[in-house]
C-alpha cells in the first residue's frame, strides 16, 4: 500500500470516530507511524508503507477510533514551543493555558525580583518547565498531590530542560510547602463536580482529579487563595487560571483574603482566563 492509500483509508477509518479532523489526525499519525514529519510525510505520498509502519499506524487509528486523544497515543504534546512527553497520569496541555505562561513571564520582565516561581498542580510540569526554559536564572519549583504527575514532569525537565532542575514536592495543594515565593502560578482544577461525573460516565480518558474543582468548581481555588498569601513575600504575585465564570468570585476571594490590584488577562479569543494579585 502507498503512503496515499494508507492515509486515505486512515482519514475514512477516522471519519466516524469522536474528531473533528479526521484527515489531519490521519496525516499526524501516519507521519509518527513512518517516523517523519508531517510535511516529509506529504513529500513521500506515492512510496511503499512497510509491514512495521502500516502495523503501527492501524494500531493507532485503532486507539483513536476507540476516544484515546491523540496526545496519549503519540505520548507527546506541544506546549509553548516545547515537546511534552504525556501519558494518561497527566492532563494534555491546553493552548489556553499558554495565556498564563505569558502573564507570568509579564510579571517576571516587569519586576526583576521576582526569581522564585513556584508551580501548584504541576502535571506534566508544562507551565514551569515553560517558565525555566525561557527565563533560565529563574527559581523554579513544583508540586502536585500526585505523584504519577511529579514523574511526568521529571521526564519532561530531563528532556526539555537537559536535567531534573526543578525543585518537585508531592503535596496538597501548598501545604507543607514553605516558600517564600515571589511568584505562585497555577492552573488548579476548576471543573464542578457535577460536569466531572458526567465526563467520568462517559469515559472521559484523562484524570478527572485534575479538573474536579470542587461542587461549584472554584472550592480548590479558593483553598488555594488562602494558602497562597503565607506562603509570597510582601509584593509577591498570584496568578490563576480559571473557568470564566469563576473569575469575579475570585477577584473578590483575593481582596478578602489581602491580596491587591486583582487583574484580568484574557485570552486569544479575548476571554478573562487568569487572575492575578499581589500580596499586601
Ligand atoms: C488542571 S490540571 C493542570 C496541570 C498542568 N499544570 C497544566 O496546566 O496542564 C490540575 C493539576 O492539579 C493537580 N491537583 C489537583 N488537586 C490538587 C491538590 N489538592 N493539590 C495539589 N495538586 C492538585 C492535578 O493532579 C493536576 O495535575
Amino acid at each position: 500500500m502507498t503512503v496515499a492509500a494508507a492515509f486515505r483509508t486512515g482519514a475514512a477509518a477516522l471519519a466516524g470516530a469522536p474528531t473533528d479532523t479526521p484527515a489531519l489526525e490521519a496525516a499526524v499519525l501516519l507521519a509518527d507511524a513512518l517516523g517523519v514529519s508531517k510535511e516529509r510525510l506529504f513529500a513521500r505520498m506515492a512510496e511503499p508503507v512497510g509491514a512495521r509502519g502500516m502495523a503501527s499506524f492501524r494500531r493507532a487509528i485503532d486507539l483513536r477510533r476507540r476516544a484515546v486523544p491523540v496526545a496519549y497515543i503519540r505520548g507527546a504534546k506541544e506546549f509553548y514551543g516545547h515537546a511534552f512527553s504525556v501519558d494518561r497520569r497527566v492532563l494534555i496541555p491546553r493552548p489556553d493555558t499558554e495565556c498564563l505562561v505569558e502573564a507570568a513571564l509579564a510579571v517576571i520582565d516587569a519586576d526583576p525580583s521576582v526569581r522564585r516561581v513556584h508551580d501548584v498542580g504541576t502535571g506534566s510540569g508544562c507551565i514551569a518547565i515553560a517558565l525555566q526554559a525561557a527565563r533560565p536564572a529563574l527559581a523554579v519549583s513544583v508540586s502536585d498531590r500526585d505523584a504519577g504527575c511529579l514523574e511526568v514532569c521529571r521526564v519532561n525537565q530531563r528532556r526539555l530542560l537537559g536535567r531534573e532542575r526543578l525543585t518537585a514536592q508531592a503535596a496538597d495543594l501548598l501545604a507543607g510547602i514553605s516558600g517564600p515565593f515571589d511568584l505562585i502560578v497555577a492552573n488548579p482544577p476548576y471543573l464542578a463536580a457535577a460536569a466531572c461525573a458526567r465526563l467520568a460516565d462517559r469515559g472521559w480518558p484523562e484524570p478527572i482529579g485534575a479538573l474536579r474543582g470542587g461542587r461549584s468548581g472554584a472550592e480548590v481555588t479558593f483553598r488555594l487563595i488562602a494558602q497562597a498569601g503565607g506562603r509570597l513575600r510582601p509584593g509577591g504575585y498570584l496568578l490563576l487560571e480559571t473557568a470564566v465564570e469563576h473569575v469575579a468570585k475570585l477577584q473578590a476571594a483575593l481582596a478578602a483574603a489581602g491580596f491587591a490590584d486583582a487583574a484580568v488577562r484574557r485570552d486569544l479569543a479575548g476571554r478573562p482566563r487568569v487572575v492575578g494579585a499581589k500580596w499586601r
